[in-house]
């Protein structure tokens, strides 16, 4: 884990957040902290708890235990000053299709402080929808009424953005804009920004810190770069002949595969660190031409096929 910043950085927390559905516990447990300018991924497959948790966030469910804290303030005890800092999509954006994009946001903004209603055009220029803003909605794209729902829910200037996997059913170019706005939203205004996500190649290229939810677990948290290191620090692959042979000797060490023979050949292969100078010793004295030793780079896939044991996202 990276240091931590100080606790007036962390806009929300969860703290042990379980909810049960009947005997089965949809979540178990889950803590994390989100924090200012920063993007938090919450990564798992189907089912893995993650909307559960999101209704929890925003006190559309009641954990059966747990706490959510947001800046500072518990959700169960003061609901409204709490949820004054928290702009939220879960699931859907809720949005009025036989009104226009303006009127929609003129609609929200009235439940709003009183400076929402002069916010709309700079949120409109922001999710690039001013010129569709007087469409109506039923006339948008998937990917235009996902970015009026994240202007909605802008428009009481929170300091946390909770989004409940946004690029679902975008196609690469609308998943592309939603990915620039979040990082936008993060990097240049300091807003704290949660998505989940089934997308592994999603979290990993648009968020800081990630959670792996599976099963209503927390497997991991953690820097995405450091969560994949950690993976990736013992996987190097070697180039060398006879191939067989130096898969042989490598896997005195730990892992090997290769599906070369006795001609020079690429060894896929798991060696501990402080090991590796060892195992080359070994391949030269066992008579081993050794061409190249690289160290394999990990994705976020490899991190979540690592901690879930094998399941795939
Ligand atoms: N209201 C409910 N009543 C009973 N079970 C529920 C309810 N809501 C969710 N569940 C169960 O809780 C588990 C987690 O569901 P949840 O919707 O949180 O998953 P998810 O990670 O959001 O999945 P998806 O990626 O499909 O959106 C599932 O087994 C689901 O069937
Ligand atoms: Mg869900």
């Amino acid at each position: 884990m990276a240091a931590a910043l100080p606790d007036a950085e962390i806009v929300l927390s969860a703290e042990h957040l379980t909810k049960r559905f009947g005997r089965r516990e949809a979540v178990s447990d889950v803590s994390f902290d989100v924090r200012a300018g920063e993007v938090f991924g919450f990564l798992g497959p189907n089912g893995a708890g993650k909307t559960t948790t999101i209704r929890m966030l925003v006190g559309l469910a009641r954990p059966d235990r747990g706490a959510v804290r947001i800046r500072g303030l518990d959700l169960a005890r003061d609901f409204r000053r709490a949820m004054v800092h928290v702009g939220c999509i879960v699931e859907a954006p809720d949005l009025y299709r036989y009104l226009t994009g303006r009127e929609n946001l003129v609609h929200f903004s009235r439940m709003l402080d009183d400076g929402a209603t002069g916010r709309i055009p700079e949120l409109a220029r922001l999710v690039a929808l001013s010129e569709r803003l007087d469409d109506r909605v039923s006339t948008y794209s998937l990917g235009m009424r996902q970015r009026l729902g994240i202007a909605q829910a802008l428009l009481g200037n929170p300091d946390i953005l909770i989004l409940d996997e946004p690029a679902n059913g975008l196609d690469p170019a609308g998943i592309r804009e939603i990915r620039e706005l979040v990082r936008h939203l993060a990097e240049d205004r300091g807003i704290a920004v949660f998505v989940s996500s089934h997308l592994l190649s999603e979290v990993e290229q648009t968020c800081d810190r990630v959670a792996i939810i599976h099963r209503g677990r927390t497997l991991a948290t953690g820097p995405v770069r450091e969560l994949v290191d950690r993976v990736a620090s013992d996987r190097i692959r070697v180039v060398a002949r006879p191939a067989r042979a130096a898969a042989g000797i490598l896997a005195g060490f730990g892992e090997a595969e290769t599906s070369a023979g006795e001609d020079e050949g690429s060894i896929d292969a798991r060696v501990p660190r402080e090991r590796l100078p060892d195992a080359l010793r070994a391949l030269a004295a066992g008579g081993v031409d050794v061409f190249a030793v690289e160290r394999r780079l990990a994705s976020l896939e490899e991190v979540f096929l690592d901690v879930t044991g094998g399941e795939t996202v």
